[in-house]
């Protein structure tokens, strides 16, 4: 079986690094050879980073790192078997990439989107065969959490969804079905949560340090919700909550200002190497 990941970001990176592992031929498509490379280095590292800890074999990881082709071209993956989007969290430029990977691939393949909180049936009715676009939700950081939410929208054809699933499992994930609906099942859940955690931050006057313990020691969170917002990226989340706002209207869904101030401002959490808190490496 045969891979695509289209978008090597965070997400995308790390769903390629899961194909990888899995044994699977994995072709990673970037918009310039520059940005194709740093995935490689960090897919790289992070697999160096396995098998200094004695959880892979030296020879697995080589092994993993050469299925790996990283191109700038759509047209490459015209050989998979099921293509994963994973680029910017915007509707339109999704829509043109799907309507793209449907001249591309063969009707047989199957087209899965990564979108957190965009309509999967919107993304897939830009296509002319919406029967084989289905949503595979990962989780930040991919390669560690279990889950992944398999969506199916009222077109999915059964074939294409349980061929997704399937997919999960090989990669080695928890998946579980749901249909397409906003948020789908956890960011439905875990976006008004963390929208509380902050707006906790100001009504409480509590710290971050202060409620990321409360959050870890008073609830088993294994991650506090400021540390877990620097990781995920502000920017991520300001835009999954406005999706989610825009498409239910309820008011916990509305990011709240204080983060809507630090997306602006360009605090975005680790990748610029500050939100909450701080991050030298
Ligand atoms: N890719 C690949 N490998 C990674 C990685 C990444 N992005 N980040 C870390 N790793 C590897 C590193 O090699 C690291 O080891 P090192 O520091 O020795 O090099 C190792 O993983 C860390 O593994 P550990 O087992 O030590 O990690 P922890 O036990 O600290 O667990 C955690 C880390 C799994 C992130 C845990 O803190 C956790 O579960 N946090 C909650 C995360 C969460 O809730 N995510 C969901 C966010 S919501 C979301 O994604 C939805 C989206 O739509 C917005």
């Amino acid at each position: 079986m045969k891979v695509g990941v289209v978008g090597l970001g965070a997400m995308g990176a790390g769903i390629a690094q899961l194909c990888l592992e899995a044994g699977l031929e994995t072709v990673g498509r970037e918009v310039t050879a520059e940005l194709g490379d740093k995935a490689r280095g960090r897919i790289e590292h992070f697999l160096t980073r396995k098998v200094e800890k004695g959880q892979l074999e030296h020879e697995a990881r080589d092994a993993a790192v050469a299925r790996l082709t990283t191109t700038t071209e759509l047209g490459d993956l015209a050989g998979c078997d099921l293509v994963i989007e994973a680029i910017v969290e915007q509707i339109g430029p999704k829509r043109e990439l799907f309507a793209e990977l449907d001249r591309i691939c063969p009707p047989e393949a199957v087209l899965a989107t990564n979108t957190s909180a965009l309509s999967v049936t919107e993304i897939a009715a830009a296509t002319g065969g919406p029967e084989r676009v289905v949503g595979m939700h990962f989780f930040n950081p991919a390669p560690l959490m279990p889950l992944v939410e398999i969506v199916r929208t009222e077109r999915s054809s059964d074939e294409a969804f349980e061929a997704a699933y399937a997919l999960g499992e090989k990669l080695g994930k928890h998946p579980i079905r749901c249909h397409d609906t906003p948020g789908f099942v956890v960011n439905r859940v875990l976006i008004p949560l963390m929208n509380d955690c902050v707006r906790v931050l100001d009504e409480a006057r509590v710290t971050p340090e202060d409620l990321d313990a409360g959050m870890k020691h008073g609830a088993g969170w294994p991650m506090g919700p400021c540390e877990l917002l620097d990781l995920v990226g502000i920017d991520v989340h300001v835009h999954a909550a406005e999706a989610l706002w825009q498409a239910l209207r309820e008011p916990r869904m509305a990011p709240p200002p204080r983060l809507v101030a630090m997306q602006r401002a360009g605090m975005l959490g680790r990748k610029t190497g500050g939100g909450f808190y701080q991050y030298s490496d």
